[in-house]
């Protein structure tokens, strides 16, 4: 039996991962722990395996809540709990340094009490900063820390916490870095799933600055695949960045969209930059192909067709997920309103 304890499981990636574990893996059983959060969506669980998967609301920087729902015969402890996006952490990091440093630093304190097996950190490429548009650099696992936006730095500081917790401690650890994921039930403040989600509506896309931004996206199963690899043959104390090798610039992302969708250009909107905005990241996964034989099983072209269809599928999970406070932070973010649709 495969004991997993899965933080953040009810965001986009963490329920990706527990469909994909689930499936993957007949003897495995998840306990999910999650504050819902905006992001968190019960939603995104519907039709798993009520006998291997258990839902327990909490969270994590909650030392007793922690301590009350992690059992001691857990195999590892995988934590994808976040505040995730960037546009948030420029308005307020409150919530970022709560969550993100307070909170995985609660959970390398309780999962070593507990003498949990291994713990696995869901970070991001984003703590190394930007990159400038230099087809030859990339990110490796030796890339100095440079985090620009208060949600990188948050991010950084945990990478650290972890670092130091198998250092000191001894504490059994796998860090993962990863790039830009998309995929199907991805909150609709991230790029893809809030172009998709306009663009279904008929209503404008928002492109920051002149849209000439680089990232390097992947299908979010092909990144839950890495992590279980990474969980069950990861050296331990080693960070794996993660990466399809599939940069594109924004504009390109967004034609690409709008082509896909049968949608005109004419709803393109250039709006003010991002402050701080990073121009550009890009992956090397060579440490992870070569001492794990990971490879992306989706192209940029499948991964994006099944993500648009299934937001084409799914107009109620869209429609949940902008309503309500989703509607006051758009009109803050964007100064427009959205449609109810
Ligand atoms: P998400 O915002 O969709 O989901 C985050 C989940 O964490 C939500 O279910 C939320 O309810 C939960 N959560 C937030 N605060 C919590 C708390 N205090 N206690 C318990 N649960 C809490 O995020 P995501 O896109 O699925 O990202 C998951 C992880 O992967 C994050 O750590 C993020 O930094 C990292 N990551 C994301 C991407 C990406 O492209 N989305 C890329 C690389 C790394
Ligand atoms: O690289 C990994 C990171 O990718 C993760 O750690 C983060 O959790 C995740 O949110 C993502 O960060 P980004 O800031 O790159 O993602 P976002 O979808 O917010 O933006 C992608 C690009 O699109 C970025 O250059 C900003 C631009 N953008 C974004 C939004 C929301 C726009 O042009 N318009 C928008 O409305």
């Amino acid at each position: 039996m495969l004991k997993l304890f899965v933080t953040g499981g009810a965001g986009f990636i963490g329920s990706a991962f527990i469909r994909l574990a689930l499936a993957a893996r007949p003897d495995c059983q998840v306990i999910n722990f999650d504050a819902l959060t905006y992001a968190g969506n019960p939603d995104n669980l519907t039709g798993l395996d009520a006998e291997r998967h258990c839902f327990v609301h909490g969270d994590i920087a909650n030392r007793d809540q922690v301590l009350a729902a992690l059992p001691d015969d857990t195999d590892a402890l995988i934590n994808f709990a976040a505040e995730s996006h960037v546009d948030r952490s420029i308005v307020s990091a409150d919530e970022f340094l709560r969550t993100n440093v307070l909170g995985t630093q609660v959970l390398l304190d309780v999962a070593r009490a507990r003498g949990i097996r291994r713990f696995v950190h869901i970070s991001t490429d984003e703590v190394m900063g930007s990159l400038p548009e230099d087809e030859n650099a990339f990110f490796t696992e030796a890339s100095p820390f440079a985090p620009n936006s208060p949600y990188a730095a948050s991010k950084a500081a945990a990478e650290h916490l972890v670092r130091a917790a198998h250092h000191t401690h001894g504490l059994d650890t796998i860090t993962t870095r990863c790039g830009n994921n998309y995929g199907p039930r991805q909150f609709p403040e991230k790029l893809i799933p809030l172009f998709i989600a306009n663009a279904l509506a008929d209503e404008p896309v928002p492109v920051y600055g002149d849209g000439r931004n680089v990232r390097d996206w992947i299908y979010v199963d092909d990144h839950c695949r890495a992590i279980l690899l990474a969980l069950e043959k990861g050296e331990s104390g080693a960070t794996y960045n993660i990466g399809a090798r599939n940069e594109r610039r924004n504009l390109e992302v967004v034609e690409s969209l709008l082509r896909a969708l049968d949608k005109p250009a004419s709803l393109i909107r250039y709006v003010k930059d991002r402050p701080g905005h990073d121009r550009r990241y890009a992956i090397d996964p060579t440490k992870i192909e070569m001492e794990l034989g990971w490879q992306p099983q989706e192209t940029w072209e499948s991964g994006l067709k099944k993500t648009i269809q299934w937001y084409a599928d799914n107009p109620e999970w869209i429609a949940r997920a902008r309503s309500g406070a989703y509607r006051e932070y758009y009109a803050r973010q964007y100064g427009v309103e959205v449609s109810a649709r």
